[in-house]
């Protein structure tokens, strides 16, 4: 297998509850350092870094502005993707983006042309239909390893956001909810169906319960 070598700079925008999955998974990594944190709560921003020891830190534009950053890890609420992966790319940042990649597909066809102009990179979560087991499962199928497929069960085993975020009202907000942030993750099929066709589950009245702490500005909900 090919060796890489090359370092390559990361930023990451968003220091909220997932990103010390983020910090901890990137550093397996030998290949890629993380030298920013930022957040529009520059306090969040700040304690990321003490947590994570990475050397700067601080808002969203000093991340775009910093030459040394060459990759943007967007892990920021989804209503906010589009406009800050746009910004990211047109700051000449290669960018990966958690899911989803925009709010709307006009949004999505924004961002795919920014992408375009900027001759830079994107990615999108999820990146588990490329991984192991759903390309197993896929190559199963195709070969005809087990025949044709009559029918297929899938559970979900997982509690719904507001019991375990410690702030869940952006998975309930613009481009968010069960239907947009599991579907694409996790019940492929089913859930974007539901999505497309307007059944998505309505909020849970928990989800609309003050949050533990103030939003920060620039963070907004419905
Ligand atoms: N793939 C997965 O398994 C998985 C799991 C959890 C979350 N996610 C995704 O990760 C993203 C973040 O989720 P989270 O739970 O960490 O959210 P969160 O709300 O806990 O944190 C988001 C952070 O982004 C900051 N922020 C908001 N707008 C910003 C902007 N314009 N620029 C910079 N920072 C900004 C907020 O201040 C906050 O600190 C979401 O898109 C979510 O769908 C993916």
């Amino acid at each position: 297998m090919a060796q890489h070598t090359a370092r390559h700079r990361i930023g990451i925008l968003g220091a909220g509850n997932i990103f010390g999955r983020y910090a901890e998974g990137l550093r397996t990594f030998p290949e890629l350092d993380v030298i920013r944190v930022a957040d529009v709560d520059p306090a969040r921003a700040e304690r990321a870094a003490a947590e994570y020891a990475i050397p700067a830190w601080g808002g969203p534009d000093e991340l775009l502005e910093d030459d040394a950053v060459e990759i943007v890890i967007n892990i920021t609420p989804p209503a906010f993707h589009a406009k800050t992966v746009i910004a990211a790319l047109e700051a000449g940042k290669h960018v990966y983006v958690e899911k989803p990649l925009a709010a709307t597909v006009e949004e999505a066809r924004e961002v795919l042309d920014a992408a375009e102009r900027s001759g830079k990179l994107l990615g999108s979560a999820p990146d588990t239909f490329l991984g192991s087991a759903v390309q197993t499962a896929r190559h199963a199928i195709d070969t005809g390893l087990i025949g044709e497929p009559v029918g297929a069960t899938a559970f979900v085993r997982s509690s719904r956001s507001e019991t375990w975020h410690p702030d869940p009202r952006a998975f309930y907000g613009r481009a968010a909810g069960p239907c947009w942030t599991w579907a694409p993750t996790t019940w492929p099929r089913s859930s974007t169906a539901s999505a497309r066709s307007g059944r998505c589950p309505p909020p849970p009245a928990s989800a609309r319960r003050p949050a533990r702490s103030p939003a920060p500005s620039g963070w907004s909900t419905r």
